[in-house]
């Protein structure tokens, strides 16, 4: 399995985190380590970088790029808010903290993962094969209500109800143990003209499914505030998210901390004393033409950072 994960908006988060030698850098979804070479290239030999990601492909990609930095490097394999966690504990006071969250090629490409609707496969989609649910799981022990609402709710399914339904009469014949068996439940459930409209048809199904598989969301909640708490004052974070579902925690989460006075608008003056925590740096950056012609995968991405205001900023 020799596929390389071509980093997304590389260019636009060098220029938006600007390394400078001697930093702290922590990479919290390491992944093939494309956006990290960069990053640890411009720390030099006086600068760190610190690598976390569940998949112990990514560790071995992490050990692999050790050996050619010259700074100090470390990996934490681990969900990002867990080693977020750790390293909240530890005091770190890094200069940057990014995520480039989703799955990386390497997951898709490696067949027998089940992330891909296109490869036959067992149904897994864990980035963490140490980890017990697996999609197989949920495909075979949801109730039709609940899997239709994963449906609607992490993949914005259209037919959610009728194929949560074809699911469920199909695993009463036979459980469900691979990806095709679900792409035929699902292309069976969905009318015809709709099996060709927008995109795959069992695209949004699969994303909803990796994404609770490896509670992304979740991590996400929990992630934000550790990787900020992490940050010195002046240093940055950057995210990069790849459906609106992630953007939105993360632009919620960015604006709270820019945002000043909390006082009813009514109040003629300020009494919470509130003061911005962040500068948000440029909004929602997204990749050029010329990216997304090069890596369709860069078409969803969408990039937003921000400066941790403070006193030594
Ligand atoms: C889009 S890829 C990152 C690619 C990387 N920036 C590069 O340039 O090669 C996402 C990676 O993050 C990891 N990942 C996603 N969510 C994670 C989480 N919550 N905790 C730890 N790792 C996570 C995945 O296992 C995958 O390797």
């Amino acid at each position: 399995m020799t596929t390389t994960h071509v980093p997304v908006l590389a260019g636009e988060l060098i220029e938006m985190l600007d390394p400078q030698p001697g930093q702290v850098a922590v990479d919290c979804t390491f992944g093939g380590g494309g956006h990290a070479r960069l990053i640890a290239g411009r720390l030099g030999p006086g600068g760190t970088l610190i690598g976390i990601d569940r998949d112990p492909l990514a560790q071995e990609r992490f050990e692999e790029l050790a050996a050619e930095l010259a700074c100090a490097t470390r990996f934490l394999r681990a969900g990002f808010a867990e080693g977020l966690a750790v390293l909240r504990e530890e005091r770190l006071n890094a200069d940057l903290v990014y995520l480039d969250l989703g799955m990386s090629s390497m997951q898709v490409d490696t067949r027998q993962r089940g992330f891909s609707y296109s490869y036959d496969a067992p149904l897994d989609m864990r980035m963490d094969p140490g980890q017990e649910l697996t999609a197989k799981d949920i495909v075979n022990g949801w109730d039709a209500r609940r899997l239709a609402r994963l449906l609607r709710e992490l993949g914005e399914e259209r037919y959610a109800g009728p194929i949560a339904r074809a699911v469920v009469a199909r695993r009463e014949r036979q459980e469900l143990v691979s990806t095709s068996e679900l792409v035929d439940v699902i292309k069976s459930a969905v009318p015809a003209p709709a099996r060709f409209a927008a995109g795959h048809p069992a695209k949004r199904a699969f994303q909803a499914l990796r994404i609770a598989v490896n509670d992304e969301l979740g991590q996400l909640e929990r992630g934000l505030p550790l990787a900020w708490e992490c940050l010195r004052p002046g240093g940055r974070l950057a995210a990069i998210s790849f459906h609106s579902l992630e953007d939105r925690r993360v632009k919620r989460f960015l604006a709270d901390r820019a945002q000043g006075c909390v006082c009813p608008p009514e109040l003629p003056v300020c009494v919470c004393g509130h003061e911005p925590e962040a500068e948000l740096l440029r909004r929602g950056i997204v990749a050029t033409p010329g990216e997304v012609a090069a890596n369709p995968r860069a078409s969803s991405a969408r990039m937003r950072v921000a400066r941790k205001l403070g006193e030594s900023s």
